[in-house]
């Protein structure tokens, strides 16, 4: 079969013709990075992350956070040799041909839109915490969670998806000062909960350290992967950064370092006051998060001060030990800054979208712009459209998940792409090398795998179900459409 590979070349050579504006450093393209990785990962999957593994999701932490290290590095390498948009759809389309890049950018969209989705739940749950502890109104669990998490549907989520569509749409795009103090809040609320949580831990809620085997620790590493990811959203905006040889792998490199920082010490704050052990079914059944039999056990008196039980659970720590005002304000930060997540995410998807409908893979009518916005509001209509239904009915854990499933695929192949493209094409200009390719590169690639094969059975079910999808789309429509079929051959 044809591979139809876009030559780089050729890319490099379009994205100078279009050649937007290059504003962005490294200390802003940091700012990105951190502004799209803090969110619902970290708020809110810390619950999920404790009930699969108790205490021992500190070394689930560690895990994702080196799997995303190794293809960090990947990422810069090719991003400082390709910085022009699309992230890993593009590389794909120049590395590995048409039908690779394609099954990327389809998995892309589990990426971004069902992360979109994910964090609307996530900011649903600190909106419903924070009216129950301000104004002590109870809502009631029907309109509050998605039907397979035990409610009917989610109208927070719903709520918030929408908004934030009607913004992009016409045309809010996050500036770097707003980022930057989206960022600042969300960097104070952390810091505030370690300062807080941390002098007062002790070793004993360490104990057990690993209830449920390192089989647990795994499968929560695999799920809180979700905190990690958006460091590769600072690769799409390549072409609106200064010097990006130098500043996109510092930006890339840097928000991750800083936020697997963060993410240790809060993880530790979390466990060391209030524990972390996972609550048990009847006859000492395991729980799945967020399941309707969860919501039934944390209904129970006896579980009600159990950090995973918490929908908020880095406000339900402040509160439990003696800092309810404090607990309430990070609620607060977390409700204010998590939107600039879902824009992040949900900007991101239509990008792709765009650069998909532009190379003739997808109808062109979705790379239409809006005469009077300027933004291509057709995409973003649907994509939300799509991401709003996704959050109001489906629990954040299993949301998370799925959007784990597509993120791992693309790692996989970017970290492929950069090893092919050291054989293939040794002496074009490298502004940053990853190190030790030889061995970051299988790292990454076996890391993707192992975190992929400890995600739930339903989760990779519905993936294959979604590539399977992708196939028939892609024959069906794209492959005879695509820009590069109607290009002769060279
Ligand atoms: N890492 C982002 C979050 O946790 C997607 O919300």
């Amino acid at each position: 079969m044809n591979l139809r590979i876009k030559p780089l070349d050729d890319i490099l050579a379009a994205a100078e013709k279009k050649s937007l504006h290059r504003s962005l450093g490294a200390f802003q393209l940091t700012m990105l990075g951190i502004g799209a990785i803090i969110g619902t990962g970290i708020f809110v999957l810390t619950a999920e992350a404790a009930q699969k593994a108790g205490p021992g999701m500190m070394a689930s932490f560690v895990i994702a956070g080196f799997v995303c290290a190794v293809t960090a590095l990947c990422y810069a390498e090719l991003t400082s040799m390709v910085p022009v948009s699309g992230s890993a759809y593009t590389y794909a389309y120049a590395v590995l041909g048409e039908l690779i890049a394609w099954a990327v950018g389809w998995a892309l969209v589990l990426e971004y839109a069902v992360a979109a989705s994910a964090v609307s739940v996530g900011w649903s749950n600190y909106f419903v915490g924070l009216i129950n502890n301000v104004f002590h109104v109870q809502l009631p669990i029907a309109l509050t969670k998605g039907i397979a998490a035990g409610g009917f549907i989610n109208v927070p989520a719903v709520v918030i998806a929408l908004l934030v569509t009607t913004l992009l749409v016409i045309g809010t795009s996050e500036s770097a000062r707003v980022n930057a103090v989206l960022v600042a809040i969300k960097i104070v609320a952390l810091t505030a909960f370690i300062a807080l949580s941390v002098p007062v831990m002790s070793a004993a809620p360490f104990e057990p350290f690993a209830p449920l085997g390192f089989s647990g620790i795994g499968a929560a590493a695999a799920s809180i992967f979700f905190a990690y990811v958006g460091f590769d959203a600072v690769s799409t905006a390549a072409e609106e950064t200064k010097n990006p040889q130098r500043n996109l792998p510092i930006g890339l490199i840097g928000s991750l370092v800083i936020c697997t920082v963060f993410f240790l010490l809060v993880a530790a704050g979390a466990i060391g006051t209030i524990g972390a052990q996972p609550v048990f079914g009847p006859g000492g059944a395991i729980l799945e998060p967020d399941s309707a039999a969860m919501t039934a056990a944390c209904k129970l008196p006896e579980n009600a001060r159990m950090l995973v039980c918490s929908g908020e659970p880095l406000a339900f720590v402040l509160r439990q030990i003696g800092w309810p005002g404090v607990g309430n304000l990070l609620g607060l930060a977390a409700g204010i800054a998590l939107p600039s997540v879902i824009l992040m995410m949900l900007y991101g998807q239509t990008r792709i979208f765009f650069v998909m409908s532009r190379d003739g893979l997808l109808p062109p009518f979705l790379s239409s712009i809006h005469p009077r916005f300027k933004t291509p509001h057709v995409v973003t209509i649907i994509t939300g459209v799509g991401v709003t239904i996704a959050a109001a009915f489906f629990p954040v854990g299993d949301l998370a998940d799925l959007s784990n499933s597509g993120t791992l695929f693309a790692f996989l192949v970017v970290a492929l792409g950069v090893m092919i493209l050291r054989v293939k094409d040794p002496n074009r200009p490298r502004a940053f090398r990853a190190p030790a390719i030889w061995v970051v590169g299988p790292l990454a690639i076996l890391g993707c795998l192992y975190l992929f094969y400890k995600l739930s059975f339903f989760t990779q079910k519905v993936f294959l179900g979604w590539a399977a999808v992708g196939f028939v789309v892609y024959f069906l429509y794209g492959y005879s459409r695509s820009q590069l079929a109607k290009k002769p051959a060279p």
